[in-house]
This record gives C-alpha cells, sequence and structure tokens, in this order.
C-alpha cells in the first residue's frame, strides 16, 4: 500500500511538473511573439504590404470614364472599393453574398455582383456603374423609363436594378437565351414580360416594385411608348398661396 501511494504521489508530481514546464514554455513563446512583433515596423499602404502582411496589387481600371490607380489588398471585393475607396456610394451593399443583386455593376458591359467580384482582378477593365450612366443632365434610357413607371419605392434596390437590366437588354441583344426561352435555337427578338422577370430575377426588391421595373424595361427593350400612370399631386391652396406671397414652401 505505501508504494501505491508513493507511486500514485510520483505521478502527480510527473503531471504538475509537466503542466508547469508546459505553461512555462507556452508563456516563453508567447513573451518571445510579443517582443517580436514590437520590433516590427508596420509597413503604411504604399509599401505594398497591408497591415496583415498580406501584399498589395497595384490596379489600374477604368470607373465611369476615369482611369484609377490603385494598391489594395487583393482580398478586397468591388464593391468595398467603389463605396469606401471611390465615394461611389450609388452601387449598394445589401447581402453581400451574392443573392439580392443590390451591388449589381457593369464590367466592359456584363452585369456582375460586385460583393462577389475580386477587385484585383479587374486591371485594364472599364467599370460603369450607376453614377455613370447618365450623359450629363440626361438620363440613360433605363433610369428615365424607371422614374416614368414608378419602379421604385424605397429605392436601395434601385441601382442595382437599373445596371441589371442595361446589361440584360445587351445580353438579349447578343442573342442570349434564358431558362424561359421556349426555342433555344432562334435567337430572341423580342423579349415578353416573362423573359424580363427571369432574366432580372437575380434581383430581388423588398417593396415588390416589380410590375414596374417590367413595365420600365419593357419600354426600353420595345421602343413602345406606354403612358405615364401617374403625375405630381397639384399644389394645395395654400402652397400657392404661401408661392405668391414670396414664402417658399417645402
Ligand atoms: S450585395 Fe451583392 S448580391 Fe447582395
Ligand atoms: S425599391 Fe425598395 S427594395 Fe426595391
Amino acid at each position: 500500500m505505501p508504494e501505491l501511494t508513493g507511486l500514485l504521489q510520483s505521478r502527480r508530481d510527473f503531471l504538475m511538473h509537466t503542466a508547469a514546464g508546459g505553461l512555462g514554455v507556452f508563456a516563453a513563446d508567447l513573451l518571445a511573439t510579443e517582443q517580436a512583433l514590437a520590433q516590427v515596423e508596420f509597413p503604411s499602404p504604399a509599401t505594398s504590404l497591408s497591415v496583415t502582411g498580406h501584399r498589395f496589387v497595384q490596379v489600374t481600371f477604368n470607373v465611369n470614364g476615369v482611369s484609377q490607380t490603385m494598391d489594395i489588398d487583393p482580398r478586397v471585393v468591388l464593391v468595398d472599393v467603389l463605396r469606401e475607396h471611390l465615394a461611389l456610394t450609388g452601387t449598394k451593399k445589401g447581402c453581400d453574398q451574392g443573392q439580392c443583386g443590390a451591388c449589381t455593376v457593369l464590367v466592359d458591359g456584363q452585369r456582375v455582383l460586385s460583393c462577389l467580384t475580386l477587385t484585383a482582378g479587374l486591371d485594364g477593365r472599364r467599370i460603369t456603374t450607376i453614377e455613370g450612366l447618365a450623359e450629363g443632365d440626361r438620363l440613360h434610357p433605363v433610369q428615365a423609363a424607371f422614374i416614368k413607371h414608378d419602379a421604385f419605392q424605397c429605392g436601395y434596390c434601385t441601382p442595382g436594378q437599373i445596371c441589371s437590366a442595361v446589361g440584360m437588354l445587351a445580353e438579349a441583344q447578343r442573342g442570349h437565351v434564358s431558362h424561359v426561352t421556349e426555342d433555344v435555337a432562334t435567337p430572341v427578338s423580342r423579349l415578353s414580360d416573362d423573359e424580363i422577370r427571369e432574366r432580372m430575377s437575380g434581383n430581388i426588391c423588398r417593396c415588390g416594385a416589380y410590375p414596374g421595373i417590367v413595365a420600365a424595361v419593357q419600354e426600353v427593350h420595345s421602343g413602345r411608348r406606354a403612358a405615364q400612370l401617374w403625375e405630381f399631386a397639384p399644389p394645395t391652396q395654400s402652397a400657392t398661396a404661401a408661392k405668391e406671397a414670396g414664402h417658399e414652401t417645402v
């Protein structure tokens, strides 16, 4: 029995010493790492290293007609570069995982989800965002049609919807077929409303402005002028009286 007690005692001592030794090694390691890190001078972005040690990549692309050269972390997606670096906040971030279409922009005329597009891969490409569609004061036909058909409510999805529609109409012109195209051997010359719905189905509108969106895209696609179904309310008597008295109303 005394032998057994001594054996257990020495085993416990052994375990305690081992644990203490392990902790000591771990603490020494930690200390050494901290000391090493304290001596590291993290380079600024201009030296092509991010704070996490990742290399920056130099990318030159054209955004809305303006050439941009940037040193960027290769993990950064286009929506963040547009919004955070170039202050082009028209492009919206919704789900940030390719599900809603709010971040849609055009790259060389083709619609892409900018939340899933690595900016480092866009060297030499031409990017168009909602800010770059109009020509001066002249709205792009799809923008004008969205206003005419009241194709939005809160407007959050609208930049993505419009960029997507512009890209989709170009795809249709190039003869792309869709899931609802009945005869894929014959180029689609005229998009039905179902075709438009299907081709725009990657762009979600939480306000449910779909009827207006389809009508707007259909008008631009078909060239058939549709009537505008809304108008500004006439000014109230008090607003007219205030205007005559030289007071501004809002
Ligand atoms: S934010 Fe890109 S698809 Fe939703
Ligand atoms: S207009 Fe509000 S989400 Fe589409």
